[in-house]
């Protein structure tokens, strides 16, 4: 192994990963420790943060112990979910179950900042709007719903946050994370002060930033003897899991963009200039590279649909399995179409009560036909995001696929043909935590700058590229799926107010 080793810990929405890489590029070792996601309430989504420091310290330690000497260790990067509330009381102690992205509570606060604040000014200041999993409306949530727990608030920070604090003692984070609280300036990379203001927020609760390849913490001598590793190395400030997999992915430069497959789908490309979306329907932020930005569309649920249709219907057949029996089924479905919105939109529709759907199905579909338009469904709502994103006036050139999806050969074509544009496939392993082992690198003087890292370490990848038949078949398809969210907008509503209330009633 090289002398040059690093560790990424990727604090996830199921579990911690923990990648060991070198300095070439290679990942030595990697470690999953899982942890529970609890839904108190239908909708609500929320973790232990003892729960993650607990399943963090696990994971590193396991990719510590496979280096042949501790002292090799030089750097740990930290990337993880964004957007998560963690409360902390002046002992630094947390003051509830961290409240995740995923959490769709705060639509009634979300509504209420845009009235009071007003969508023009909350872009202007931010870039974004405060969406349901963002820090801003959750810390109204609580101030409605648990105002004696703001009173002990000493601390508020992101998820990955946390552990940097167990790890170094620190409070801070980095300028990509804090772009999705809800009041940071993306455009000046600092906290916003207008909204500070607005959310009546005290600015002593809020961590210093860094930028992500920077020193953020040092490891203390009791976490590296709990890890094994060198008291002192350097914590690199990190990423968000989004901008840290552009990292691992090369999405660094204009032009370029991850498309990226897990439970839920994203569309995050790179910009060398800060612009936002006028009604702030693309997620804008501070790349993990200083003077860069990204623009970032997300649909909610990418491998999600193809869980819920296997859990559902065929419960127990391997994903590889299910998606052969898609094989089976031309371009475009035999006329099906998959609305993908089983938890509602983000990307372009912004709408928490969209609603999934199967359309045009007769007696002569069958299961290889569902499966294709799950598939393709998922591919569409991609290229929407894709859209947005361009709409902003980002020009994305170069797609580089990544996530489970990317493992699939069937997707990958039917994203391809989709996107009518090449495809540069991820090889596996290339994820968040490796992009977070990078900036931790960097930090520790390994490489000179991101680009570098990113260079030095530019793994061997395949190309898909479109056929035609494909494109003109599934543009057809396209064409008809834009139809469906207007055309069905008001029965999911409806449907969305049923269900509403039975959650209430329950
Ligand atoms: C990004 C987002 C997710 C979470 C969890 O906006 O919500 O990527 O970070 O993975």
């Amino acid at each position: 192994m090289s002398a040059g080793l690093v560790i990424g810990l990727d604090l996830g929405t199921t579990g911690a990963r923990a990648v060991l890489a070198d300095t070439a590029g290679r990942t030595c070792a990697v470690h999953e420790t899982s942890y529970e996601l609890r839904t108190p309430q239908p909708g609500w989504a929320e973790q232990s943060p003892d729960a993650w420091e607990a399943a963090a310290f696990d994971a590193i330690a396991a990719v510590a112990s496979r280096a042949d000497r501790a002292d090799e260790v030089r750097a740990i990067g930290l990337t993880g979910q964004m957007h998560g509330l963690t409360l902390l009381d002046r002992a630094r102690q947390p003051l509830r179950d961290a409240i995740l992205w995923c959490d769709l509570r705060t639509g009634p606060q979300r509504r209420e900042l845009e009235d009071a604040i007003g969508v023009p000014a909350l872009v202007r200041h931010t870039g974004n709007l405060p969406l349901e999993g963002f820090q801003a409306p959750k810390l109204i949530w609580v101030r409605q719903h648990e105002p004696k727990l703001l009173e002990r608030t000493a601390h508020v920070l992101l998820p990955k946050d946390f552990i940097r604090l167990r790890l170094s003692g620190e409070c801070l984070t980095d300028v990509s994370d804090a772009s999705g609280t809800g009041y940071f300036d993306s455009a000046t990379r600092r906290w916003s002060n207008e909204m500070l203001d607005a959310l009546q927020l005290d600015p002593a609760w809020l961590p210093e930033i860094r930028e992500s390849p920077e020193i953020a913490g040092r490891l203390t001598a009791a976490a590296a003897e709990r890890l094994g590793l060198r008291p002192g190395i350097p914590i690199a400030a990190g990423a968000g899991d989004q901008p840290a997999g552009a990292v691992a992915a090369g999405v660094i430069s204009e032009g370029d963009a991850a498309v990226t497959i897990g439970s839920s789908g994203v569309v995050f490309a790179a910009a060398s200039a800060y612009g936002a979306a006028p009604d702030g329907r693309v997620q804008v932020g501070a790349h993990a590279l200083p003077r860069r930005w990204y623009l970032m569309g997300v649909t909610q649920a990418a491998g999600l649909s193809l869980r819920w249709l296997r859990d559902t219907f065929m419960p127990g057949m391997p994903y590889d399995q299910l998606v052969s029996v898609a094989a089976d089924s031309p371009p475009g479905s035999r006329g099906l179409l998959w609305l993908p919105y089983l938890q509602g939109e983000r990307t372009p529709h912004l709408d928490a009560d969209a609603r999934g759907a199967l359309v045009g199905l007769t007696t002569a579909h069958g299961s290889a036909d569902i499966v294709r338009a799950v598939l393709e469904g998922v591919a569409f709502s991609l290229r929407d995001a894709a859209q947005a994103i361009q709409g902003v006036g980002a020009s994305v050139d170069r797609f580089k696929l990544a996530g489970g999806g990317a493992r699939s050969p069937l997707w990958r074509q039917i994203v391809a043909d989709v996107f009518d544009a090449p495809m540069r496939v991820e090889p596996e392993g290339r994820g968040p935590a490796f992009g977070a082992a990078m900036l931790g690198a960097v930090a520790a003087g390994l490489f000179a700058s991101v680009a570098e890292a990113v260079d030095v370490t530019s793994a061997p990848h395949q190309t898909v590229v479109p056929s035609s038949a494909g494109v003109a078949a599934l543009e057809a398809a396209y064409e008809r799926y834009r139809c469906l969210y207007p055309a069905l907008a008001d029965a999911n509503r409806a449907a969305a107010a049923v269900q509403a209330a039975e959650a209430a009633d329950a």
